[in-house]
């Protein structure tokens, strides 16, 4: 039987939050066992805004033992670190030299980032979407899980696909496979907790605007302590005036696997001093036997090496497969 195979990636910018485990991680956890699964750690991308290099090398580990404490396990998934598979860089460049530059220009994400940095914008922040249809397309993956925020990536990576095929392969036999984006339906943008209105982001200078994965438990009690509310009583969901209380019901809902119309019910007539010490321990409690395996894990350096070492040549195979393929087909002469 044909499983559908999956690959996706989580930059190593700081720790993992909420928003990268709601969004993401938990899906690729949770559809494991039936497909399969090939998960990096986008280190290159990492390199796209300005950053610190010992930093980079150390969350590079930390991200992946991260991945493996919430559950990822090798013996179904391939997990590898991006920069030691060298086709990502080298389907990069082929690929460059088919994609228009304003399907570059158009991607909110590099327009938001760009106008953060004012002057001083890099050519990899405006190539970071294909360098991503890179690791995506030599995988011929199927499905990528991903938070909302990278829908426009992924479709630009099924045109720069399609682009590729027509200019040098044919309809009957395309060399690249298409993707398709697979988003969640809740928990898809989780929202910062200073301000619902925009996305929990590792890249806020405010520590306190998201929960990490390895926060300790009196840490995130005094984060959901102070975040931002709102001075209505009587708590609900979808009501536009009051983003947050949105965003902190659905993150008591997603934790504490419950369904929307329980926790409606449970919390309309609360108030927030009595909401948030539950939302504080649901959390706590979600989030405790992953720290522990983290834990485990950062004393057991070899073994993460070992299955990084695994998953490195593992993908490479694949890689390097597709990658031969572009590389005939574009007519980069053989070696001799
Ligand atoms: P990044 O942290 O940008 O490398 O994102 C890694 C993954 O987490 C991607 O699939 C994102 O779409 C997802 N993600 C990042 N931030 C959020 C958020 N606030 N809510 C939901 N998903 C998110
Ligand atoms: N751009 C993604 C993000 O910031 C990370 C990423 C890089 C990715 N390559 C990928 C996600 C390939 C999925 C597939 O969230």
């Amino acid at each position: 039987m044909h499983r559908p195979r999956v690959l996706s990636g989580v930059q190593p910018t700081g720790h993992l939050h909420l928003g990268n485990y709601l969004g993401a991680i938990r899906h690729w956890v949770a559809g494991q066992q039936e497909r399969e699964n090939f998960f990096c750690v986008v280190d290159l991308h990492a390199m796209t805004v300005p950053y610190n290099p010992a930093e980079l090398a150390q969350n590079t580990y930390t991200v992946a033992a991260l991945y493996l404490a919430c559950g990822l396990d090798p013996q179904y998934s391939v997990i590898f670190i991006q920069s030691h598979v060298p086709a990502h860089s080298q389907l990069t460049w082929l690929l460059n030299c088919i994609t228009p530059l304003n399907w570059l220009e158009r991607m909110i994400q590099f327009k938001e980032k760009a106008l953060k940095q004012g002057e001083d914008v890099g050519v990899g922040l405006l190539d970071y979407p294909v360098l991503m249809a890179a690791d995506i397309l030599l995988y011929q993956a199927d499905l990528v899980p991903v938070g909302e925020d990278q829908k426009q990536h992924l479709e630009l990576t099924r045109d720069i696909a399609q682009r590729f095929n027509y200019l040098f392969a044919s309809p009957e036999n395309p060399i690249l496979k298409l993707p398709q984006p697979l988003i969640p339906t809740t928990g898809a943008r989780v929202m910062s907790l200073t301000d619902g209105t925009s996305k929990m982001s590792k890249s806020d200078p405010s520590d306190m605007s998201r929960i990490n994965l390895t926060d300790p438990p009196d840490l995130i009690q005094k984060k959901i302590k102070r975040c931002k509310t709102d001075p209505i009583r009587g708590l609900e969901f979808d009501n536009p005036q009051r983003p947050e209380c949105h965003n902190l019901l659905t993150l008591y809902q997603l934790l504490s696997d419950k369904d929307k119309a329980t926790v409606a019910a449970e919390v309309q007539d609360m108030g927030w001093g009595e909401f948030k010490p539950l939302l504080a321990e649901v959390i706590i409690e979600h989030l405790r036997p992953i720290q522990t395996k983290y834990a485990e894990l950062m004393n057991a350096q070899d073994y993460l090496r070992q299955v990084l070492r695994e998953g490195r040549e593992r993908a490479h195979q694949i890689a390097q497969a597709t990658l031969a393929q572009v590389q005939k087909a574009m007519g980069i002469a053989p070696l001799l």
